[in-house]
């Protein structure tokens, strides 16, 4: 069996169903990087305290190297029945030093490490999501330039509304993904990895040295973090030990922005399905992004945008895990904690393909301009708040002017008429003539009135365009 972290006071070895049950390796072998970091930091604070010889340090810290390189280069290969991530560094590092190994565990618990390596966890998928929302942004805002004269239909309570540019449907939904991606940077901004918290009550460490620490190792740690959001200040020794191993509300704040960016997609993933259908047909999907049926031959089914609305329910799920993991949870560490990763690990994977995939996909998405001309030919409706805005404009109190546009549209219909086929006459009952009517009902003095969507949104993303994927 694989040496544990612990085992001097029992008598009976751990029974082997129990031992799967509790272990996390199968999931929590992709904190290993972030683990061997803590490992630099504390084996560093141990010299400082000289519990550690400078020689000794050195062939710990090369050590800890050597299985740096393996994981970056995808080469990490953990034994399945290492109870944890934790364990299995150790036990690499004893296979490696022999009895010095032992030595770097002296004044740090586990509950220590997996609070830091989950924080870091964060930084880096955080940044990561940020570089592929990025590039779903930079699609919008390209689709809406493309799209400045085309014209779409606004709805409201799924009825038609207004006539609306196709470029400002495209920027609603980028509105959405900006407020995203700032919510993001904000949670990054704030985001403390502490070290030192020991089980729960600090550790014979002394400050000063783990500060020292981590000024030393910090410029080797986030190397690998992108430029633009490397921050040195998110290492800290941790001053309140007690309350740092006993939360996960960093990992719930995580899991909320992203339920919310997940919301974002899968409202657009509803809209577009419902625009592609032949009801709709506004929308051309992408054929490369759709599936056929095994039995109806005609079929091009949207299961890209089917599976990104599903996919919502395994976001909000993993949410409200975290949410009901934690809250019972008497204070400090509690091994309940440990369900914390798959949910966590699960929402990141997902959302990360989801951007990746609807990047492709949007850009291939075509309008279907004729049969938005057709309706904004056809469509009477699609006019009458103008009209009530022509009669407001002339003096008529909005109210009387909503309801003069509303029996005016009411008529035509129960004489089954088109608005513009009435003849003065009795459009001077509704306080028009011919000659406004055919200045109103057109698409282009429609969308010309109104005061243009505030740009705002995307000059931000300008200023962002400098950003790369890390
Ligand atoms: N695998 C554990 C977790 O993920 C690590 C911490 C274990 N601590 C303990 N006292 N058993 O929560």
């Amino acid at each position: 069996m694989v040496k544990k972290l612990w085992g001097g006071r029992f008598k009976k070895k751990i029974d082997s169903d129990f031992d799967k049950f509790q272990s996390s390796i199968q999931y929590d072998w992709r904190l290993a990087e972030y683990d061997i970091y803590h490992s630099m930091i504390h084996s560093l604070a141990l010299l400082k305290m000289g519990v550690l010889k400078p020689q000794e340090e050195k062939k710990l810290n090369a050590a800890l190297k050597e299985i740096l390189d393996e994981i970056k280069i995808g080469q990490f290969k953990y034994n399945p029945e290492s109870e944890d991530i934790h364990t299995e560094i150790q036990n690499r590092l004893t296979e490696k030093l022999g009895d010095l190994a032992l030595k770097l565990h002296s004044f740090r618990s586990r509950n220590d490490q997996i609070v830091f390596d989950e924080r870091y966890y964060c930084v880096i998928e955080t940044v990561k999501i940020l570089g592929l929302l990025l590039e779903v942004l930079g699609i919008f805002s390209e689709l809406a330039n493309k799209h400045k004269e085309d014209f779409f239909i606004g709805y409201t309570h799924t009825q038609r509304a207004q006539i609306i540019k196709f470029e400002d449907y495209l920027l609603a939904y980028y509105g959405m993904f900006v407020r995203d991606f700032e919510r993001m940077e904000r949670f990054l901004k704030n985001l403390e990895i502490p070290v030192g918290c020991g089980a729960l009550a600090g550790s014979y460490i002394k400050k000063e040295a783990y500060k020292k620490a981590i000024e030393e190792t910090i410029e080797f740690i986030i190397k690998g973090v992108n430029e633009r959001y490397r921050d040195k200040r998110w290492f800290k020794l941790s001053e309140n030990p007690l309350s740092d191993v006993s939360d996960r509300d960093f990992l719930i704040e995580f899991l909320s922005i992203l339920s919310i960016l997940q919301m974002h997609l899968s409202r657009l993933a509803e809209d577009l399905i419902i625009y592609s259908t032949k009801e709709f047909n506004f929308l051309i999907l992408p054929e490369e992004f759709c599936t056929g049926s095994s039995l109806l031959p005609h079929k091009k089914n949207p299961d890209f945008l089917e599976l990104l609305r599903g996919y919502t329910s395994r976001i909000y799920g993993d949410l409200v895990s975290l949410l009901t993991l934690m809250k019972g949870l008497p204070l400090a560490y509690n091994r309940d904690m440990q369900l914390d990763k798959e949910p966590l690990f699960s929402s990141v994977e997902i959302i990360k393909e989801e951007l990746k995939i609807l990047a492709k996909f949007i850009k291939e998405v075509k309008l279907n301009k004729k049969v938005i001309s057709k309706v904004i030919k056809e469509d009477q409706n699609l006019y009458t708040t103008e009209v009530a805005e022509y009669l407001t404009e002339k003096g008529i109190p909005f109210l009387k002017a909503h309801e003069i546009a509303g029996k005016l549209i009411r008529f035509a219909e129960e004489k089954n008429k088109k608005i513009k086929e009435l003849d003065n006459k009795i459009l001077k009952r509704f306080s028009l003539n011919k000659k406004i009517i055919s200045e109103i009902f057109n698409p282009n003095f429609v969308i010309k009135r109104r005061r243009s969507i505030d740009k705002e949104a995307e000059n931000k993303l300008k200023a962002l365009l400098g950003f790369k994927n890390a």
